[in-house]
C-alpha cells in the first residue's frame, strides 16, 4: 500500500526535523551546498522562507505520519517553474517523493495557474529522473524534463 504522503507550508519550528535531511551525507552532494548548514542557519532560511512564502519559491513539507521528512519547491519564472525535492534517506524507495511530486504538479497547475513545470539534472541521477517521469513529466533536452499545460484548460 502507498504511504500517506501529505504537503504543507514549513515554517521555522521544522528547522530540526528539516536540518535531519538537509544536512544528511547522502543527500548533500546532489542540492548544490557549499557547507553542511546548522540548525541554527536552517532556521534563519525557514524564517525567510515563511515571510516570502508569496515569492517566486513556493516551498512545501513533506509530511508523513506527522514528520517532516523532505521537501519539494516550485521556482517560479512567470508562468513557468523548477522543480526540485528531497527526502530524508531512510524513507527512500517508498514512493514518497513520486507522491510529494505529483502534488506539488497539481498545486503548480491548478492552484499557481502555471502552464510549465519543469526540471533540470545537472548530475547523473536515475532515481530523481524516475520520480519526475511518474509524475509525468517527459524529457526535452539532455538534462531537462517537463509537463505543460494548455493556458485554455481549468
Ligand atoms: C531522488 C529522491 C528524492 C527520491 O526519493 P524517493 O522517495 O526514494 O523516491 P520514490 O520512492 O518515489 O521513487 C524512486 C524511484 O527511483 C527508482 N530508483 C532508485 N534508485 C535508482 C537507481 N539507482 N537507478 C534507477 N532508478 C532508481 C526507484 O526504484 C523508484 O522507482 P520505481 O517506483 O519505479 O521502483 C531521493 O533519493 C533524494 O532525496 N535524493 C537526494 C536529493 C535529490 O537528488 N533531489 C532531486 C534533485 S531535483
Amino acid at each position: 500500500m502507498d504511504i500517506d504522503v501529505e504537503l504543507r507550508e514549513l515554517t521555522p519550528a521544522d528547522a530540526e526535523q528539516f536540518h535531519a535531511f538537509a544536512a544528511h551525507p547522502l543527500v548533500q552532494p546532489t542540492i548544490n551546498a557549499t557547507q553542511v548548514p546548522t540548525v541554527a542557519e536552517v532556521r534563519t532560511f525557514l524564517t525567510q522562507l515563511a515571510a516570502n512564502n508569496d515569492g517566486v519559491r513556493r516551498e512545501r513539507a513533506i509530511v508523513v505520519d506527522g514528520k517532516v521528512i523532505g521537501s519539494i519547491g516550485l521556482t517560479l519564472e512567470g508562468s513557468s517553474a523548477e522543480l526540485g525535492y528531497v527526502v530524508r534517506p531512510d524513507y527512500w524507495g517508498r514512493g514518497v517523493a513520486t507522491q510529494a511530486a505529483l502534488l506539488m504538479v497539481r498545486l503548480g497547475f491548478d492552484e499557481l495557474g502555471l502552464t510549465r513545470i519543469y526540471a533540470v539534472f545537472s548530475m547523473d541521477n536515475p532515481a530523481s529522473v524516475r520520480v519526475v517521469e511518474k509524475a509525468g513529466l517527459r524529457q526535452v533536452d539532455a538534462k531537462t524534463w517537463e509537463i505543460v499545460r494548455s493556458a485554455a484548460r481549468g
